[in-house]
């Protein structure tokens, strides 16, 4: 109902928002239509070319750079095997799932292609439960390799899951109903309670050293504030990727950016360690962001531009979910807070029409014109537009490009950042 409500009322207020249609509360479903129109094949061949092409690095890292144990590294393995296994089942479903949500009416038009042929396309919604579901059974399957029955990690690493597959949940809720984006806002916290209270790590920060004079001590423990810290983390981290979106392949892009560079990072840190638990703690990241980065990839190979399917806000919530539990409990919540840093822009320039200073409209994008194809940036607080601003009028496909090697940018910023701060900071 509240869907129906919003929908007329934004639909007076907003022209763009005629072109957004998320109709299966408002319509009857149709029956099952043996001639539904296959979606557009997948990129996949791109897709597989790049990740071969930065997978060495990674695998180079792993198995010779660093001298890493056998059976850590064989817990690795499988889990990179699981989820290239992952990867090619989610290729297969994505078309599946597309059939049946189109059945249901949970479709879009792509609001950048308006005014040309490509613009009346229902495009499928939601494809992110697909990823969703392939990354639990994944993440279930695999505790089998690696963890004792008394382990503790399997606490954790299962109240994570509970955490993730609520998200996944709520991000559909949201998809099917449309809820009010304050409302929005709120899911994740309570999507994190699963991993809020299961929680027994510790709750201290090392108070960086420049700092220890003027503070007194050097580490400060929490307690209840930590989890305050973590819960606000889930909720930035989703709703940050969830508003820097709109531009086909970005939702997916920004997550296969950030998290290959968690990978990077995890590796680098086991490697450099010889703590048991810092490693484990690292690992237990690998274990889950390897999975999101193959299921990811695959929807990538179909969300690309153009894209023949969207990723809806289960996506957005779920990769975003998923990225601030590993974090958490990897306890590199700083690091992946510069991973990201075109996120935080992109907030910090939102947050005038976020907090009602300035008018709101329900999509925050660039114009498109149909004559050239091209967008030009509006005066709506996004990143997207700020660079379409900067850089002058681009196509969807190489404004898309740029943000994702913004995004890339701010990674390597971040590795140089820790490099030269490593001793002197913490
Ligand atoms: C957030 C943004 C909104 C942006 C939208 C795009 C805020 C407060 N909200 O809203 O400004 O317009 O994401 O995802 O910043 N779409 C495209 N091309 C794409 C991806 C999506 O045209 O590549 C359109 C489709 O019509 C799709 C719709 O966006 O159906 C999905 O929007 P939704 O995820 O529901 O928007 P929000 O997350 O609420
Ligand atoms: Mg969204």
């Amino acid at each position: 109902m509240a869907a129906r409500n919003r929908g007329r009322k934004l639909a007076s207020t907003d022209t763009v928002n005629d072109t957004h249609v998320k109709e299966n509360t408002q319509r009857k479903p149709q029956e099952p239509n043996s001639t539904d129109a296959p979606i557009a094949p997948p990129k996949s061949g791109f897709i597989l070319k790049l990740s071969f092409f930065f997978s060495i690095p990674y695998f180079y890292l792993l198995f010779y750079h660093y001298k890493i144990e056998q059976e850590l590294k064989r817990s690795i393995l499988i889990n990179a095997v699981l989820s290239l296994a992952g990867f090619f089942v989610t290729l297969k479903l994505i078309p599946v799932a597309s059939r049946y949500v189109l059945r249901r009416n949970l479709f879009g038009y792509d609001i950048n292609k308006k005014g040309t042929s490509q613009g009346t396309v229902k495009v499928p919604e939601s494809l992110g439960i697909v990823i969703g579901i392939v990354f639990l059974v994944l993440a279930i399957i695999f505790q089998y390799f690696n963890f004792t029955a008394d382990s503790n990690w399997l606490v954790e690493y299962n109240a994570a899951l509970a955490s993730i597959c609520f998200m996944t949940l709520l991000g559909f809720v949201d998809d099917v109903l449309d809820v009010p984006w304050r409302v929005k806002l709120v899911l994740p916290s309570i999507a994190a309670l699963p991993l809020l209270m299961a929680y027994a790590g510790h709750t201290t920060i090392i108070i960086p050293k420049p700092l220890v004079p003027y503070v007194g001590i050097e580490i400060l423990d929490l307690g209840c504030i930590y989890k305050l810290y973590m819960g606000l983390l889930a909720v930035f981290c989703t709703n940050s990727i969830n508003i820097h979106a709109g531009i086909n392949g970005l939702e997916v892009g920004q997550t296969v950016v950030v998290a290959s560079a968690i990978l990077i990072h995890n590796i680098m840190q086991i490697g450099a360690s010889t703590d048991a638990e810092y490693k484990q703690a690292h690992a237990f990241s690998v274990y889950l962001v390897q999975p999101l980065l193959a299921t990811s990839l695959a929807l990538l190979s179909f969300n690309w531009y153009p894209s023949s399917v969207f990723v809806g806000d289960t996506y957005t919530y779920f990769a975003g979910m998923t990225m601030a539990v590993v974090g958490i409990l990897g306890h590199f919540s700083e690091t992946l807070l510069i991973f990201f840093l075109p996120q935080v822009l992109n907030f910090l320039l939102s947050l005038p029409q976020l907090a009602g200073f300035v008018p709101c409209p329900r999509h925050r994008l660039p114009r498109f014109d149909p004559q050239t194809g091209l967008l030009t940036g509006t005066d709506d607080g996004t990143l997207v537009n700020f660079f379409l601003r900067q850089l002058g009028r681009k196509s969807e496909k190489s404004l898309c490009i740029y943000l994702l090697v913004f995004q890339a940018t701010a990674c390597c910023f971040c590795f140089v950042l820790r490099y030269f701060l490593a001793g002197w900071y913490k």
